[in-house]
């Protein structure tokens, strides 16, 4: 017989079937989704409208788009994910040594590679493995998540289809001895300064005392390397920027022409930050009908889809301390291209 909480006599967990160990949270219903601003579109209104055009980044990620990103992680010149894998697997041991038992929160379930590393060290410790994936796409949650409980049979996983926003506001304390928020990948480097104090705010009231906070960021470094890391031989960065045109033609019902823009993406050596855009061709009008937006567009005209900052590894930490987030420990690779820091909220 075995007890409702899956421990034996000895208070060994039992691992149960994949049901057993998955629960999804819709903290944003069906019906609540349809309303955000993510159908809605005001934010592209607002971006198109605007001089200079942009859009925001996050359109870049539909079916396709999550596909060519994953293609651009392979890249030769992409080299972001593989330093980052690298040092995770060096640190984890670490990590999971500094924090102890703590439940794994994550904020984009994006490639599991990185959770697996993480996994793995907390696994080796002996500590119980709960995951907390948070992220609008259901659909690559509830994957990703029925994954890595085939591979991990203690695995206990709590989903949240939510925006990061709403996830951190609405997190209850870990039913394990602490919690670790994870935002890998550079994700970071999407948000302007402005963007990023109201993050890392969020991220101080998400966490309990004694609750830690892994972060992964690109660090400044010569434009030969970081120029080709977002203009690739293969062309896959532009088909991914260029993506984002047609994931707007299907959901907004617009008729931009792909054909009448291309890839740009330099380093702004002043702003040190990756700027990427869409250049249209020729003069040119788009519509969008499920927003009844109307955009001109002269010849050479750029719209900005995404800024890329690359951080300093000092400044990082001290910027990090000033927000209650105090550096545990901080890791690099040998060319110190990539950071990875544990802090932790300590009162
Ligand atoms: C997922 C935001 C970290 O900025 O490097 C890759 C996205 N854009 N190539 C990045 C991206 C172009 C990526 N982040």
């Amino acid at each position: 017989m075995q007890s409702p909480n899956n421990l034996t006599s000895t208070g060994i967990r039992k691992p149960g079937t994949t049901e057993e160990r998955l629960r999804i949270e819709h903290l944003l219903s069906p019906t609540a989704l349809l309303e955000t601003e993510l159908t809605l579109g005001s934010d592209i209104v607002s971006g198109l409208s605007e001089s200079p055009k942009s859009l925001p980044p996050r359109y870049f990620y539909d079916d396709r788009g999550s596909m060519l990103f994953e293609r651009i992680c392979e890249l030769p010149e992409y080299y972001l994910t593989r330093t980052e894998a690298a040092i995770l697997r060096r640190c984890a041991g670490e990590i999971a040594e500094l924090t102890g038992e703590c439940e794994i929160a994550e904020l984009g379930s994006g490639s599991s590679t990185k959770t697996r590393i993480i996994l793995d060290a907390y696994s080796e410790l002996g500590c119980p493995l709960r995951y907390l994936p948070i992220d609008v796409s259901a659909g690559i949650l509830e994957s990703s998540a029925r994954e890595l409980l085939a591979d991990y049979p203690s695995l206990e996983v709590h989903g949240l289809v939510s925006t990061y926003e709403l996830a951190l506001s609405k997190l209850t304390p870990s039913p394990l001895a602490a919690r670790m928020i994870c935002f890998l990948g550079s994700t970071l480097g999407n948000l302007n300064r402005q963007e990023c104090d109201v993050f890392f705010s969020q991220i101080a009231g998400a966490l309990q005392a004694g609750d830690f906070f892994l972060l992964g960021i690109d660090l400044h470094k010569s434009k030969e390397v970081l120029e080709p890391a977002y203009s690739d031989a293969q062309g896959v960065t532009s088909e991914f920027n260029l993506n984002m045109l047609r994931h707007l033609n299907w959901r907004f019902e617009g008729n931009f022409d792909t054909s009448q823009f291309e890839h740009w993406a330099f380093y702004n050596e002043v702003q040190r930050q990756i700027e990427m855009h869409l250049r249209s061709l020729g003069e040119q009008t788009v519509y969008l009908r499920a927003l009844d937006l109307s955009v001109e567009l002269g010849a050479g005209e750029t719209i900005l889809t995404e800024i890329s900052r690359k951080f300093d590894l000092d400044e990082m930490q001290e910027y990090l301390e000033g927000r209650g987030l105090v550096p545990v420990r901080v890791w690099t690779d040998p060319q110190r291209w990539f950071g990875v820091l544990l802090c932790q909220r300590l009162s």
